[in-house]
């Protein structure tokens, strides 16, 4: 009996969520792919044009990470076995790391099952120390930007920090980072300061150049130092000239990198990159890293895979194709006025809708139309700014998105 009142709680609080239309379950599912005319998912018989894909390279197609997959699950098997400490650390593995270590100009890196896995044990480990044992001590104060991503934020919670000890700055404000700072001088061993390097809702970017003069002009005032971690997951493998992202188009450089192999590279996975003491250290006290799998080694070898493309002229010229593309959806929507939310010029492009209910049914008429996006509502935007989030893939041709903004313009009219 007692059991039935607590589901009849959970399906209250199901119900509640979908009255305010907000539910994520009722998931689309896709059949399968094809490439004809251009790159579509089949649902139900029917080709649909992915707009709102972090596929921004097109590489999760790309016949040289599936054959290293094959290859891969070939020689290793299907899964890892177990977790790397114990007998999952296979070659693939090591070998992605030394790639990614040397993509990034880093010492070292460590893979993770995901980079929201990554995102949890890094802040976790820095903020918090290991143990009551560890020499780490645990004074430190977190400096977050208003807008990071739920992974940083959770990260941050698992710390279980007290209010003291958790600071937050203006969303991209490097005035109000400085004024956090200052108050932040004389009551703590070390800083770290924490941000997305591109945020997913608007496409907009941290200045990591300015960010780090900031954080620079205080490193002695804190007898540890002030750290940078920069997840850069929206941004690696999708956008700057040879694919660096926020690092290479603003010209900061973080303490530590976290990226995701599972957006613009293609697989799936995440990882660190940084000094190899730091990775040293962090092998030995991420728990997300120590007590659960790698990723398999199929998906490790596409990972590898997606870096060697992104790392050749074949991956420059899809970040080059990626721009051309950019350039042409903002051109053709100025000329169509229809308004964004924030000057992007990252495959991530936010059209301004406003009204929720316009928004949800545009979304639903562009469906229909064969085109998929995604709009993002309330809390994750201020009320009444409702957008469609368009993200733009090197692998859409002009008449793609020409079709799309003639549709879309047709909706919203
Ligand atoms: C900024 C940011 N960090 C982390 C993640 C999580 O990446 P993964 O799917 O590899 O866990 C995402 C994905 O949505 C993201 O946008």
């Amino acid at each position: 009996m007692s059991k039935n009142t607590f589901i009849k709680l959970l399906s209250d609080e199901v119900s509640r969520i979908d009255k305010t239309q907000t539910s994520k379950r009722h998931e689309r599912v896709i059949d399968g792919f094809t490439n004809h005319p251009s790159p579509r998912a089949i649902m139900k018989g029917r080709g649909y044009i992915l707009f709102n894909s972090n596929d921004y390279l097109g590489l999760r197609h790309h016949p040289r990470l599936k054959q290293a997959e094959h290859d891969a699950s070939e020689r290793f098997g299907a899964g890892p076995g177990a977790v790397r400490f114990i007998s999952g650390s296979l070659k693939v593995h090591q070998d992605l790391e030394r790639a990614l270590a040397r993509f990034h100009g880093r010492e070292a890196a460590m893979l993770f099952s995901s980079a929201f896995a990554a995102n949890l044990a890094v802040l976790f480990s820095f903020l918090k120390g290991q143990s009551k044992d560890s020499l780490v001590a645990d004074n430190t104060v977190v400096v977050s930007d208003a807008l990071n991503h739920r992974s940083i934020i959770d990260g941050i919670r698992l710390a279980n920090l007290d209010a003291e000890h958790k600071r937050i700055f203006n969303h991209l404000d490097m005035k109000a980072l400085d004024a956090v700072l200052a108050s932040c001088v004389g009551k703590y061993e070390r800083a770290v300061v924490v941000t997305d390097g591109v945020f997913s809702m608007l496409g907009e970017m941290q200045n990591l150049h300015a960010m780090r003069s900031v954080i620079d002009a205080y490193d002695d005032s804190f007898p540890h130092g002030v750290w940078l971690i920069v997840d850069d997951c929206h941004g690696v493998a999708a956008c700057g000239a040879t694919g660096r992202g926020t690092e290479e188009l603003t010209g900061g450089r973080a303490d530590i990198l976290i990226g995701t192999l599972g957006k613009g590279f293609g697989a799936d996975g995440g990882y660190v990159v940084a000094d190899a003491v730091i990775i040293d250290y962090l092998r030995e006290s991420s728990a997300t890293y120590i007590y659960s799998n790698p990723v398999s080694p199929a998906t490790a070898a596409a990972g590898l895979a997606g870096v060697q493309v992104v790392d050749s002229d074949q991956g420059q010229a899809l970040l080059a194709q990626s721009q051309s593309n950019i350039a042409c959806f903002k051109e053709e929507a100025a000329s169509r006025s229809i308004p964004f939310v924030a000057d992007s010029n990252h495959p991530i492009q936010p059209v301004l809708i406003g009204d929720p209910q316009i928004a949800r049914t545009v979304t639903q008429g562009l469906f229909e139309a064969g085109i998929m996006v995604t709009s993002i509502n309330y809390p994750v935007v201020p009320r009444g700014k409702d957008e469609i989030r368009v993200q733009i893939s090197a692998t859409h041709t002009h008449e793609d998105i020409t079709s799309f903004l003639s549709i879309l313009t047709r909706l919203i009219a």
